[in-house]
């Protein structure tokens, strides 16, 4: 069998997963959750659910991935457990069902660094008139999805490494100079207390279960990504510490991502900020009339590296999105990495159409579902999303550590850590590890997807 190929380096993994962790997730889904979870008091509970939750979550994909050298689907058959390969193929289809949506959101992003790149900030003033224009919107998005192919079919070192290596760094970057231009806005600080100080009466139910779903997102976990990553990874690294620099540079992004956007919201909103707009709006409405009100060439450049530094971070993430079924058609139906990269790209364009123009453009798609008890009407994205995100991810990530901890066995999951982290067997994480994998890691995530399908799709009331 020809080489799967894999990273360089430790470090090159880390990019690697650090840039599919960050993405649209933790600049526009984490600030857009901490004004709707009332602040500081969500950024509290979702700091407690990265790691006592989703850490332990995190070691077990990449465990599995290493020890078995195979996609999300393959790996469970190399450990001697066909049967439960279903768990992986829930990973592809969820994968894919991610992706065919999240190039939608990239594909607006992309087009936006271009309006207010050139002066046009009134996009924003008719923001369904934009999504509408799908031909315009359309290719925008296919473009994305080129980008993501072109980087996939290069291979793990020679693409995917490679372009986390360039992206994460110059995302970063882009990021601190907007905070810095923020921070000395009017108004900069009332934006900051909103996002720092907690407010205690704001907590509630609603704040600690928005918070795991966010956290599990947002690290890229409960589909196999992380499986499918970790077949790549070097026998002599470390497990354990480099999922803990995944999960601190994904947590400290979302937390900068944050520190640049309050201030500009206490900017607009002259010092009375009470909360923010949650959806789309924040992010394709709030913030480029922001820019659009320091206007002239500065809001364009501003307006204009905000919208790139989104494409590169979802540009990392949809790669490893892509990544997933792509490794899948690789191992076990010997397509060519070129191949099928370009075949699923394909593919998930063409499943996300309904998702395009299901804003505004199509009647049908955008009014597609009433569930149960609901007022209004759900959009194809949407629905896509409270499907695969937030019902399909907790499920997998349950499964997948189910699976670990009571069909592979805790002591085999101990032992593949062990190669590459000597001080592992006498570690605090180990011991934690034996309470969280088989007990309350999956009796967590399988109370969120019961929840979930129940107050989403059911409108039940808690
Ligand atoms: N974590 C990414 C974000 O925050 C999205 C993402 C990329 C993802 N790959 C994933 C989510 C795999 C779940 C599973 O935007």
């Amino acid at each position: 069998m020809a080489s799967r190929g894999g990273f360089s380096s430790k470090a090159g993994f880390i990019a690697a997963a650090a840039g599919s962790a960050v993405g649209l997730g933790n600049i526009w889904g984490f600030p857009y959750e901490v004004g709707a979870g009332g602040g500081a008091i969500f950024v509290l509970v979702y700091l407690f659910f990265c790691f006592v939750l989703c850490f332990p979550v995190m070691i077990t994909e990449i465990a599995i991935g290493r020890k078995s050298g195979r996609n999300a689907v393959g790996a469970f058959n190399a450990l001697g457990h066909k049967k439960w390969n279903f768990v992986g193929k829930i990973g592809v289809l969820s994968g894919i069902l991610i992706l065919s949506f999240y190039n939608v959101i990239a594909g607006w992003a992309f087009g936006y660094t271009f309006q207010l790149g050139s002066g046009n900030f009134a996009v924003a003033d008719n923001f369904t008139a934009f999504t509408s224009n799908v031909f315009e919107v359309g290719t925008y998005g296919m473009l994305f999805m080129i980008a993501t192919a072109f980087i996939v079919s290069k291979g793990i070192s020679g693409g995917i490494e490679k372009a986390a290596k360039i992206l994460l760094p110059t995302l970063i970057f882009m990021i601190l100079g907007l905070v810095i231009y923020s921070l000395f806005l009017p108004n900069a600080m009332s934006g900051l207390k909103f996002y720092l100080l907690p407010d205690f009466s704001k907590f509630s139910f609603n704040v600690v279960f928005n918070a795991m779903g966010q956290a599990f997102f947002s690290l890229s976990l409960g589909m196999g990504a992380l499986i499918t990553y970790g077949s790549y990874v070097g026998k002599n690294d470390n497990i354990v510490s480099s999922a803990a620099l995944i999960t601190l540079a994904d947590v400290g992004i979302a937390f900068i991502a944050g520190m640049m956007i309050f201030p500009f919201i206490g900017y607009i909103s002259n010092g009375e900020l009470t909360g923010v707009g949650g959806g789309p709006e924040l992010i394709f409405v709030t913030l480029p009339q922001i820019f659009g009100s320091i206007g002239g060439v500065t809001g364009s450049i501003l307006g204009a590296s905000f919208f790139a530094l989104l494409c590169f971070a979802a540009l990392t993430s949809t790669v490893s999105l892509l990544e997933v079924p792509v490794s899948y058609l690789v191992d076990e139906y010997k397509l060519t990495r070129t191949k099928a990269a370009w075949l699923m790209a394909g593919i998930v364009y063409v499943i996300g159409i309904p998702s395009l123009v299901g804003n505004g453009y199509s009647e049908y798609f955008t009014e597609f579902i009433q569930y149960f008890n609901a007022e209004t009407k759900t959009n194809f994205l949407s629905f896509v999303v409270n499907l695969a995100n937030d019902s399909f991810l907790p499920l997998g990530g349950c499964l997948i550590v189910f699976f670990a901890a009571h069909i592979w066995k805790k002591e085999n999951i101990d032992a593949e850590i062990s190669i590459g982290a000597p001080n592992y067997e006498k570690s605090f994480v180990k011991k934690y590890l034996s309470i969280a994998l088989p007990y309350l890691v999956p009796i967590l995530l399988a109370t969120i997807f019961i929840m979930t399908v129940l107050v989403t799709f059911f409108g039940v009331d808690f």
